[in-house]
């Protein structure tokens, strides 16, 4: 309405600049009925156009929300971060690729039953350099990330990173971080119990999605490396056999711990024990996340006081490739205080003298023949042990 009375008032004006002085009260009449009549006329055309306005933005609106949904239908089966153009599945690329982050929508039956594929050709058609892949089973936190950080800085073709935490944890690494992105979806974990080797299972199975993941450590938040990288690489990547603890032992907290309920699968004479923290090979770990026999026995009737993650892997795997294994772990840890945890250490511990005896603390074989390193990695240690362990790395960790 505003509209009409402008448009009005406008036509007076003109017609008192063209001096129409014979004013007379009918000339008024009609010059105020006119603008009456254009603001009639005009109405409706601006109706027409605001009508077609909202006609137009109805459509638009209606055009962008159809594509919103058919996007948040793509989101909710995949987070943005592996939405790319690779996921196309055309190129070969995009199945050997390694995403950016390792987050996904499937659950743990899909997770296993995926990461069970494997090429069974011998040859790869492209340049594949076996990676190592660090697997970090943690509450949360990895206090020692600095150390880690420096260690693995300049060697990133030849490792990659796998983060376990209790399911509500939210790391919150920096992008420049080795750590940044590489937390997978996880359950919660009890400490001796069948959840600890599902989540062992679960970082397993995230890392063989990635075709170039050769070798898989286990490691913990209180881990640290005993040498640098290329050391490390060289040691596992040249060796006969994988990493796995693997002994027969007598006693309550070895055969003892067997129940006959686990034949016929599982007999008396295969029963072993062998620490929780393992480097092994591609084809072991496929072994591991492909299993549903073993499983079922250990989850049923290995139960504390026979704690799974020091029995499950070390009998299946001894059954299954008995040679293949060096029997013995690269993780250092110290039980000499007794009890059922190990001994942690904190800052007053780290000296150079410490460190430096740790990869020789028992004599063992590397591809058969005695070996001057036995162990690559040790635990535990107490997030202050940081500040000293990064000082002294250059000069007795090698990094
Ligand atoms: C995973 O999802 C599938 C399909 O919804 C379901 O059949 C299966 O039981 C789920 N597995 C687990 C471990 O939740
Ligand atoms: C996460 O869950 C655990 C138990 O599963 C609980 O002890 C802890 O307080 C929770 N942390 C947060 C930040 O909610």
């Amino acid at each position: 309405m505003s509209l009409c009375s402008s448009v009005t008032t406008g036509t007076r004006k003109l017609r008192l600049m063209g001096k129409e002085e014979v004013v007379k009260d009918n000339a008024t009449l009609a010059s105020n009925l006119r603008p009456t009549n254009q603001c009639r006329t005009l109405l409706p055309m601006r109706l027409l156009q605001i009508f077609l306005m909202f006609v137009v933005l109805a459509l638009g609106i209606s055009v962008v929300s159809m594509h919103m949904i058919k996007y948040l239908k793509i989101q909710t089966l995949a987070p943005t971060t592996l939405i790319s153009k690779c996921d196309e599945r055309s190129t070969l690329e995009s199945f050997i690729k390694s995403p950016s982050s390792v987050w996904h929508s499937m659950n743990d039956s899909e997770l296993l039953w995926r990461a069970s594929m494997e090429p069974r050709r011998l040859q790869y058609p492209f340049k594949r350099v076996p990676k190592i892949s660090f697997m970090f089973l943690t509450k949360g936190p990895l206090p020692l990330a600095p150390l880690w950080e420096k260690f693995f800085k300049g060697h990133e073709e030849f490792y990659s990173i796998y983060v376990h935490t209790l399911p509500n944890y939210t790391s919150d690494f920096p992008s420049s971080s080795v750590f940044y992105r590489r937390q997978i979806p996880s359950q919660p974990v009890a400490w001796g119990e069948m959840s600890m080797c599902e989540a062992e299972r679960r970082l397993l199975a995230n890392a063989l999605l990635d075709f170039s993941n050769e070798y898989f450590v286990l490691l913990s938040e209180a881990c640290i490396p005993l040498r640098g990288f290329d050391f490390i690489y060289n040691y596992v990547s040249r060796s006969r056999y994988s990493f796995m603890g693997s002994v027969d032992e007598d006693g309550p907290y070895g055969r003892g711990r067997y129940s006959y309920a686990m034949g016929p699968e599982v007999q008396l004479s295969q029963w072993r024990k062998g620490s929780q923290w393992f480097e092994i090979n591609r084809n072991l770990a496929l072994d591991i996340v492909e299993d549903t026999v073993y499983y079922r026995k250990f989850k049923e009737f290995c139960r504390p006081p026979c704690y799974v993650d020091e029995h499950y892997f070390p009998t299946m795997l001894s059954i299954f490739y008995p040679h293949s294994l060096a029997k013995r772990t690269l993780t250092w840890t110290d039980w000499s205080r007794g009890g059922a945890h190990p001994a942690t250490f904190g800052k007053s511990d780290i000296t150079e003298s410490f460190l430096k005896k740790l990869p020789q603390a028992k004599s063992c074989l590397y591809n058969d023949q005695p070996s001057q390193v036995c162990y690559l990695f040790a635990r535990k240690f107490a997030p202050s042990a940081l500040e000293p362990l990064l000082k002294l790395a250059p000069k007795v960790l090698g990094f």
